[in-house]
């Protein structure tokens, strides 16, 4: 059972697609965790995000780069979202993501192009969604509640950017795909949001007789 989990930044995506993994015992892979380790090694190098090549060869980061708390941090999901409009980059990372969806019993994955490029032929497909306030308030309270006190309009605007960026860029942009659910998290607490989630997957799992 292959579930794809895409969306925007702070949608709730990771939150639902973990939770939807411990809900049906399969292993999930947060796809953003691979971009953020590309940007986090190019800038240690000093490369420019700017530069495919050099983006291309930061894919080469160690697996030990994966447990750096840096990759956590706004600035790398900014850069993660440079680095990653480059097809050299997201080629480097296909494999591996495809890997880890075709292990035997299955998997969740969350990211930009999990459904539309990754897994196409995926069991369940969710598109998560909320306003960019929604989704900077959440970024916000996660923020001070690790004691960094953030600014919300700035949040707001850096969450707008990104979104551009990533539904703006050649390839792979982020979209829903044709056959994906839209879940929009505005208005649900998360317990609520993940009640929701899993209704979806049944209903897609019941379809293909996966249930
Ligand atoms: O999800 P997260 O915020 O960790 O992702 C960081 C950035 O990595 C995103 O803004 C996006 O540009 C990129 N990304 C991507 N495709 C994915 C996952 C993340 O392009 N599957």
């Amino acid at each position: 059972m292959i579930i794809a989990v895409d969306g925007p930044a702070a949608s709730g995506k990771g939150t639902i697609a973990r939770a939807l993994a411990r809900h049906y015992g399969v292993p999930h892979l947060d796809t953003g965790l691979l971009y953020r380790a590309v940007a986090l090694s190019l800038a240690r190098a000093g490369g420019d995000p700017a530069d495919a090549a050099e983006a291309e060869a930061a894919t080469a980061f160690p697996d030990a780069l994966l447990a750096d708390p840096e990759l956590r941090e706004e600035a790398t999901g900014a850069l993660a979202s440079r680095v990653s409009a480059h097809g050299g980059v997201r080629a480097a990372l296909m494999e591996r993501q495809r890997g880890f969806a075709a292990q035997p019993g299955g998997a969740v994955l969350d990211g930009r192009d999990i459904g539309t490029v990754i897994v196409p032929d995926a069991d369940a497909k969710l598109y998560v969604t909320a306003s960019p306030q929604v989704r900077a308030d959440r970024r916000v309270r996660e923020m001070e509640q690790h004691g960094i006190s953030a600014d919300r309009e700035a949040m707001v605007a850096e969450i707008i950017a990104r979104d551009a960026r990533d539904m703006g860029r050649d390839n792979a942009p982020l979209m829903q795909a044709d056959d994906a659910d839209l879940l929009d998290t505005s208005n649900l607490t998360i317990e609520q949001a993940i009640q929701r989630a899993i209704a979806l997957v049944d209903a897609r799992l019941e379809c293909h007789g996966k249930m």
